[in-house]
C-alpha cells in the first residue's frame, strides 16, 4: 500500500470529475486520499455523492460573504487546513480565486479546464471551439496561478471535433477524457512532488 497524500476537492456542481478522483483514490495503490469535498453551493449534486461515499463534505456559500471574496476564501483555507489536506484539486469549482488563496496554495492547487489551453479560457469552451471552427478540442490540467486558466500545464488530452457536433456532444467527448486525465495526472503530480 502506497503513502496516500490527503487532498481536498472543490466543486460547485454535479461533480463527475470528483467521482473520477474518488474512484481512483479507492485503489490501495493510488497515492491520494480525499479528506474533504468542499462546495460554495449547497445545491451542488456532488456534495451528496461524496457524503454517501463516506467522505467529509462541507458547504461554505460565497453568498454569505457578499463582495468580500477574500473573507470567503479565508474560511475555505481554514477548512482545508483543518482537514489536513496537502493539495487542492479544483473540479468544476466555478469561482475565480483571489490572489490571496492562490498564494497560500502555490504549487499545491490544480485545476481541470475543458479546452486545450491556452485556447478558450473561461466559460462556454465547447461553444467557443465550435464557433472558431476548431478541428481539435480537449481538456487541460494545470497548476493554479493568479491569471484565470493560465497556470503551467501539467497534461492535456485531445479529441476530434466531428461533423454534426453540438456543444453537448462535444462536451461529452471531452468529459470522458477529463475523467481519465485527472486521476492519471494527479498520480503523476503526487509521485513527482510529494
Ligand atoms: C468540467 O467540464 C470541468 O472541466 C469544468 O467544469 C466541468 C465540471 O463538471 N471545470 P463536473 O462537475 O466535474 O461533472
Amino acid at each position: 500500500m502506497v503513502k496516500k497524500t490527503p487532498i481536498a476537492v472543490f466543486i460547485s456542481g454535479r461533480g463527475s470529475n470528483m467521482v473520477a478522483l474518488m474512484e481512483a483514490c479507492a485503489h490501495p495503490d493510488f497515492p491520494a486520499e480525499i479528506v474533504l469535498v468542499l462546495s460554495n453551493r449547497a445545491d451542488a449534486a456532488g456534495l451528496e455523492t461524496a457524503h454517501k461515499a463516506g467522505i467529509k463534505t462541507l458547504c461554505i456559500p460565497h453568498k454569505d460573504y457578499g463582495k468580500d471574496r477574500e473573507a470567503h476564501e479565508r474560511e475555505l483555507d481554514k477548512a482545508v487546513r483543518d482537514s489536513r489536506a496537502e493539495l487542492i484539486c479544483l473540479a468544476g469549482y466555478m469561482r475565480v480565486l483571489t490572489p490571496w488563496l492562490v498564494q497560500q496554495w502555490q504549487g499545491k492547487m490544480i485545476n481541470i479546464h475543458p479546452s486545450l489551453l491556452p485556447a478558450f479560457p473561461g466559460l462556454h469552451t465547447h461553444e467557443a471551439a465550435l464557433k472558431a471552427g476548431a478541428k481539435e478540442h480537449g481538456c487541460t490540467i494545470h497548476l493554479v496561478t493568479d491569471g484565470v486558466d493560465e497556470g503551467p500545464i501539467l497534461a492535456q488530452a485531445r479529441v476530434p471535433v466531428l461533423p454534426g457536433d453540438d456543444a453537448d456532444t462535444l462536451a461529452a467527448r471531452v468529459l470522458e477524457q477529463e475523467h481519465r486525465l485527472y486521476p492519471e495526472t494527479l498520480r503523476q503530480f503526487i509521485e513527482e512532488q510529494f
